[in-house]
């Protein structure tokens, strides 16, 4: 049995039914069990928490969720004190003692991003979190903070009840099993060096494309918008997937002082280089009908990035909802003329996050060769890694201040095009590219 408790905020929300549940089933599928304690305002006992999680995990056995059930508890917040944690305290020295642990404590905060300081400094507050106690872990969803300042605020506050090591701050697509799979291929030699070089790459394209909406989430989205809610983690954190490959070291992907060195160097996205839409009934789907929003639903833009090692090298970003297609990916696109290199080089690497995990070359005379990775989610890895304390898997403070540097120019841009459901987006996102010469990958056409 494991010596950790999980204390999870927002066990009644989105993210605990659609990823978290899943993912502590996974674990304890995998021998690596511990109690959770779900928090929140609904009124809940133990008993009737228990039957919510059941609901989520349609796919478990009834004895597999037999022997976990058991670890399932809950506690409520009352509305009207919603700072006084003196039940939960009880709660988790209740649950500390009935499984032995060894109070290793970890708050994952699955709530909106507006209730992270309160949360937090709540838990500091009642001495359920100890300052200095590495032991003592908060584990944050995205987005850390709304921009630059308020992030470095955020920073500040919780700064005086808990350090810098107890910060868990969760970007899922670092538990992505694409980034292990890229550094096990560059490993075992089946990437060559030459295709991290700048001399043989024409341009990067990274895309978070969907053909899902926002489904229940109007509430979160229009607070957020596309470059809030993936732009400054998941796309930015692929880009930095692929242009850490030309480091020298397999793992740079997993520091955070090289992924903040890094984004450094990413020149902040240009209103002139950027193209930002909002799909059509955007206003009916967040449940916003009457009002006009400007929150961007899709994001299109060129940028670089000002090291020795990618100069030269353009980089397009694409995100949106509401499209004609769903992967998440990283495509290298490598020059025609490549006399230089030693050993062929193909025509295109594309690097996928989602939905599953996979690294594609694609060779001029039509050969395609494909590496995947064993799926195990994102969030069952994020998990893990929070409740074994492993700090490589989350975001440093420094790489979310730089990424929120690189989109703060179009944090206040108004959103322009309209777009219609299931299509590539606005058509001036299609210019953006045309203009160099180019077009963006897509998985509905063999050849670009
Ligand atoms: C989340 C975003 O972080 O990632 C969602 O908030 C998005 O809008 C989701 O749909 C995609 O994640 P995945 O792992 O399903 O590709």
């Amino acid at each position: 049995m494991s010596s950790e408790t999980l204390i999870l905020f927002g066990a009644t929300g989105d993210l605990a039914k659609k990823k978290l549940f899943s993912a502590i089933a996974a674990l304890h599928h995998e021998g690596k069990s511990f109690p959770i304690i779900g928090v929140g305002r609904k009124p809940l006992t133990d008993e009737s928490f228990r039957v919510h999680v059941r609901e989520q995990l349609p796919g478990i056995s009834e004895d597999e969720w037999k022997k976990m059930e058991p670890f399932f508890h809950y506690s409520i917040i009352p509305e009207n004190t919603p700072h006084d944690l003196s039940a939960l305290a009880q709660k988790i020295v209740e649950v500390e003692s009935l499984f032995s642990t060894n109070k290793t404590r970890v708050f994952y905060l699955a709530l909106p991003p507006d209730l992270f300081e309160p949360a937090a400094i709540a838990l500091g507050e009642n001495s359920l979190i100890q300052k200095g106690n590495p032991l003592h872990r908060i584990v944050f969803e995205k987005p850390f903070g709304r921009d630059e300042a308020s992030a470095r605020t955020l920073q500040e506050r919780l700064q005086s009840f808990m350090d810098e090591n107890q910060l868990f701050r969760v970007d899922h697509f670092l538990g992505k099993e694409t980034l292990s799979l890229l550094a096990e291929l560059r490993r075992e030699k089946h990437l060559s060096p030459e295709m991290w070089s700048k001399h043989h790459i024409d341009h990067v394209q990274v895309h978070f494309v969907e053909t899902i909406g926002i489904g229940s989430r109007g509430m979160f989205y229009d607070a957020n918008g596309v470059i809030r809610d993936v732009v400054q983690n998941h796309v930015l954190l692929m880009l930095e997937g692929v242009a850490l490959q030309s480091h020298l070291n397999d793992h740079a992907v997993f520091s955070a002082h090289e992924r903040a060195r890094l984004l450094e160097h990413v020149v902040p996205l240009h209103p002139n280089e950027a193209v930002l839409g909002q799909f059509e009934g955007y206003a009916k789907d967040a449940g916003i009908e009457g009002k006009h929003s400007h929150t961007p639903t899709f994001l299109a833009a060129k940028t670089e990035i000002r090291l020795p090692e990618w100069e030269g090298v353009p980089v397009y970003l694409r995100a949106g909802k509401e499209m004609n297609e769903e992967h998440s990916s990283a495509v290298i696109q490598f020059k025609k003329n490549k006399e230089s290199s030693s050993t062929p080089l193909p025509g295109r690497m594309i690097i996928r996050f989602s939905p599953d995990s996979q690294v594609q070359l694609d060779y001029a005379h039509g050969l395609t060769q494909l590496y995947s990775a064993p799926k195990r989610s994102a969030y069952t890895r994020i998990l893990e890694h929070a409740l074994t304390g492993n700090a490589s898997f989350f975001l440093g403070i420094n790489e979310i201040l730089s990424a929120w540097k690189i989109v703060e120019p179009l944090l206040k841009s108004e959103t322009s095009f309209v777009y219609a459901k299931g299509t590539p987006g606005p058509l001036s996102a299609e210019k953006l590219i045309q203009k160099d010469g180019r077009t963006w990958f897509s998985t509905k056409k063999n050849e670009n």
